[in-house]
């Protein structure tokens, strides 16, 4: 197995996002992507559009709690179907998959403590219509082209509801899973998650938001309702038919990708749309559900927002950014006060491309809703009740030529033995150690954690002789990371520490990198989460 440095591509700061940005149009695309005739966006007029608000999605009625027959519990249907969106008022419609009628599909909506059903209904054609690569481990030629399994990101739920990879189902068939909510408000998202294709089957838009509320976010009286706002980010390729196109690699026998990097973002499933606002506070609710880029938001008037979220809910305290760092699977609880900005129009951007255009009119408005200064405490994890820590390297294999042909977790297949095995309730310690030139956005399924420290080391000594020399000092999370995560991003280069207790359930559960390609193509590994030895048998 040959480990090499690659190219330095992403990470949060400002230069390597100008680099990412600079990428778009030019060496970041892959070589197929040039050749195909792909859309570019800046020949459509901007602003066209209304920003679609994904519907708040509907239960078909009520069902026996599967842990307490007794209690009924709301019942969903979310049937998967090919459908046609249009992305923007001048292409041709798009054709897509979607849950339940749209791209992206409905929110789901819910109370913390409160359970529900979902039965995930594959209605989806045979046939994919995006490039499958049949040599990577889960995707052989001999299984059925289209399978799917549900998963929500940053649920904490049973195994057997976590829509775990290998439990995909074909079209006619369906899954009912049990979420039971017990866990603070936040926004999660649910997304396809089948072994091999995920990558594919997100980017043909199987992925919505699932909204958990609590009596702690009530009492703040932040903007609601239509105050508050879902974005649902991803980059898409379109070809000059207004089509999705996914690219694939020059070997024909091996059609994968190492990352998608597209030049067009959608949100909410347009093309730079606009939204109308009043001159107040709104709340929005953003994920990044792109297959592998990190986005850096702004508005182009270079005004503050706030921060009062990330993945696991809400911040001890607000904190004020004028530059937003999203890796793949990340969300950020923003409030934005429009306040004074009556009858202008502020654009929320993507490095330099525009997004979102907010047209904020001159109404005279009373906004009740306040930013408060406290939000919801977060006690700290101690290192010291860590129990186990565990070094965990992130590699990227290459070909002769220092092309990747694929990633690992720990330079373990995704179908070796479990090597994670963390017991109910205690906490540990999982070091990332990133041996790639690329920022890897690692999430756990099940937990949420607390990022400890990311801190530089000698990769070279590592490879070389398995020797840990730290060549710079320990950084602390940024602000608006010091709060409970499910998803982090390990730069390169650096040993990323992350804490957590694993509560909940026990049973099997993924990590993995948040970069679809990545994790389809081995950057992932199942962990079980084991029942406590019983006291005097060891
Ligand atoms: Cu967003 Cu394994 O999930
Ligand atoms: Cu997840
Ligand atoms: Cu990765």
């Amino acid at each position: 197995m040959i480990i090499t440095r690659r190219r330095f591509l992403q990470t949060s700061s400002l230069v390597a996002s100008a680099l990412a940005f600079g990428s778009v149009g030019r060496a970041g695309l892959p070589r197929t992507a040039r050749e195909v005739a792909v859309l570019d966006p800046k020949n459509l007029k901007p602003f066209v559009d209304p920003l679609p608000i994904p519907a708040i999605a509907r239960n078909a009625g009520l069902r026996a709690s599967p842990t307490n027959a007794a209690l009924q519990i709301p019942y969903y249907r979310m049937e998967m179907r090919a459908l046609e969106t249009q992305v923007h008022r001048d292409l041709k419609p798009t054709h897509c998959w979607g849950y339940a009628g749209s791209m992206p599909g409905p929110t789901i909506e819910t109370r913390s403590g409160e359970g529900l059903l979902v039965d995930w209904i594959n209605n989806l054609p045979q046939q994919h219509f995006l490039p499958i690569d049949h040599s990577i481990h889960g995707a052989e030629a001999e299984l059925p082209e289209v399978r799917t399994v549900a998963h929500v990101h940053g649920a904490r739920v049973p195994p057997e509801s976590d829509g775990y990879p290998e439990l995909w189902f074909t079209p006619g068939k369906s899954a009912l899973y049990h979420y039971p909510n017990g866990q603070d408000a936040t926004a999660l998202w649910y997304h396809d998650h089948a072994l091999g294709i995920n990558r594919l089957n997100v980017y043909a838009g199987l992925f919505g938001a699932f909204l958990i509320r609590d009596a702690v976010e009530d009492a703040l009286n932040l903007p609601r309702d239509q105050y508050e706002i879902p974005l649902l980010l991803c980059d898409r390729l379109f070809d000059q038919n207004g089509q999705l196109h996914y690219p694939v690699s020059a070997n024909a026998k091996s059609p994968w990708i190492p990352e998608l990097f597209a030049n067009a973002t959608l949100v909410n499933g347009k093309l730079f749309p606009y939204h109308n606002v009043e001159p107040r506070k709104y709340r929005l609710r953003v994920v990044n559900c792109a297959n592998a880029r990190y986005f850096h938001l702004s508005l182009d008037n270079g005004q503050p927002f706030q921060q009062i979220g990330c993945d696991q809910g809400l911040l001890p305290a607000p904190v004020t950014l004028k530059l937003l760092s999203l890796a793949p699977g990340e969300r950020a609880d923003i409030i934005i006060d429009f306040s004074s900005n009556a009858g202008t129009q502020i654009v929320l951007k993507n490095d330099v491309l525009p997004l979102l255009q907010f047209r904020v009119s001159k109404a005279a408005v009373k906004d009740t809703s306040v930013l408060p200064a406290a939000l919801r405490a977060v006690p700290k994890l101690l290192e010291s009740a860590s129990v186990k820590t565990r070094d965990l390297t992130l590699e990227e294999v290459d070909d002769l030529v220092s092309d990747p042909v694929s990633l690992s977790l720990n330079s373990k297949h995704w179908c070796m033995p479990v090597t994670e095995d963390p017991v109910i309730d205690t906490i540990e310690t999982w070091n990332m150690i990133n041996l790639t030139d690329d920022s890897h956005a690692m999430h756990l399924h099940l937990v949420r954690f607390q990022i400890l420290d990311r801190r530089r080391f000698d990769t070279f000594l590592y490879q070389t002789k398995k020797i840990m020399r730290y060549t710079g000092a320990a950084i602390p999370p940024e602000a608006n990371e010091a709060g409970w995560k499910d998803t982090v991003r390990a730069d390169p280069g650096m040993v990323t520490r992350i804490i957590a207790k694993f509560e909940g359930y026990t049973g099997r559960y993924v990590w993995h990198c948040h970069i679809l390609e990545h994790e389809d193509n081995e950057m992932m590994r199942p962990f079980n989460v084991i029942a406590a030895p019983i006291a005097g048998t060891t």
